[in-house]
């Protein structure tokens, strides 16, 4: 049996092998069943399998906090049930039922729950993957269906916590087109943003804004995070087109400024150029959880909308939110599962 010796202080959102892993299989036309737990390790799979072809593949990706109490807490998992349940009949693949994710997700917490860290130290990520495991030639769904939770502690997304990023728009690349798979958290959604994603690392930005893919004008995301703009108390938001991923950070967002702060919420198109003119802006994700914009570059035009401070509204919603997440405030909303 692994144990743990892990240095808890120094954690980035890397990797970190843990305990266990879990895992269940489906043939095409059958029902998912429960799994189990088995030792985290590398897995078999033949090289004619649909996932390794053709991407057809999902992820999810939550949180789950330990408070100073040694209370473990986790951040609307059926949520992240529902969205793969979702993405599977997206991607040809059977639905996988609530109770099967969640067992996976509450097995799994528990039989790592020494990996994870103090909560201002970071969280343990829960990694659940829904691949084709069969081999199949052509372009078909596979004929079987492996879901595998893992898990990795892990510290913040974004260097510096709460400090503000610098992001640049790109202009040669679209991260997902209307009526595309941008709605749903297929694998292949993911590389084809490493190459823009890279190349504005290497010139110092945090990471990318993308635009709409039909008239390069209108924000869709921040790499793989929602985005807002606040302006005069109204909170801005992309709606939800289908080239969107609906994130359940962006919903919690939407709620607690409605129902905590009382603001206005516009989710609706926001061109970049409108932007620019916003008050404050920040992009949220699970990974991200909320990360204040300090800065964007647009066409060789860089706007700075803050030095280092984190706007009043940013910084209250953060507050809010990781108050929950952490449990060290009250859950109005009935987020959070204890285990
Ligand atoms: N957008 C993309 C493309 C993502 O991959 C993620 C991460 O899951 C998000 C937004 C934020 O979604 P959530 O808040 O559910 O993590
Ligand atoms: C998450 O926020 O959980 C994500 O999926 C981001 C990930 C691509 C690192």
């Amino acid at each position: 049996m692994k144990t743990n010796n892990i240095n808890f202080d120094d954690l980035t959102f890397t990797f970190t092998e843990t305990r266990s892993m879990y895992v269940t299989k489906c043939k095409r036309g059958d029902n998912w069943n429960t799994g189990e737990l088995v030792p985290y390790g590398n897995i078999s799979i033949s090289p004619a399998s649909t996932v390794l072809n053709y991407g057809q593949g999902l992820f999810e990706g939550m949180k789950a906090y330990k408070t100073d109490g040694g209370r473990i807490l986790l951040f609307r998992p059926e949520k992240n049930a529902e969205r793969a349940a979702k993405g599977c009949l997206r991607l040809s693949m059977p639905e996988i039922p609530k109770n099967v994710f969640m067992d996976a997700v509450k097995k799994i917490v528990k039989d790592n729950s020494d990996y994870i860290p103090p909560t201002e130290k970071g969280a343990l990520y829960i990694r659940p993957i829904i691949f084709g495991s069969a081999e199949g030639l052509g372009v078909a769904p596979s004929t079987e269906y492996t879901f595998i939770i893992y898990c990795s502690p892990v510290g913040p997304y974004f260097k510096g916590g709460l400090s503000p990023i610098k992001l640049i728009v790109s202009t040669d690349y679209h991260r997902a087109p209307l009526k595309g798979t941008g709605g749903v958290k297929a694998i292949g959604n993911y590389v084809p943003g490493m190459l823009p994603s890279g190349n504005a690392k290497k010139m110092g930005f945090a990471e990318i804004i993308y635009l709409d893919a039909a008239e390069e004008k209108y924000v869709e995301e921040v790499g793989a995070a929602n985005f807002f703009a606040i302006k005069d108390g109204n909170i801005i938001t992309p709606e939800l087109t289908g080239s969107i991923l609906p994130g359940i950070t962006r919903d919690s967002v939407i709620r607690i400024a409605k129902e905590k702060l009382g603001m206005n919420i516009e989710e609706r198109r926001i061109s970049i150029d409108e932007v620019m003119e916003a008050d404050e802006v920040f992009c949220a994700g699970t990974a991200a959880i909320i990360s204040p914009i300090g800065s964007i570059k647009y066409n060789n035009k860089e706007h700075i909308f803050s030095n280092g401070d984190v706007g009043n509204i940013t910084r209250k919603l953060y507050d809010i939110l990781t108050g929950i997440q952490f449990g060290t405030d009250s859950d109005p909303f009935d987020w959070i599962l204890e285990l």
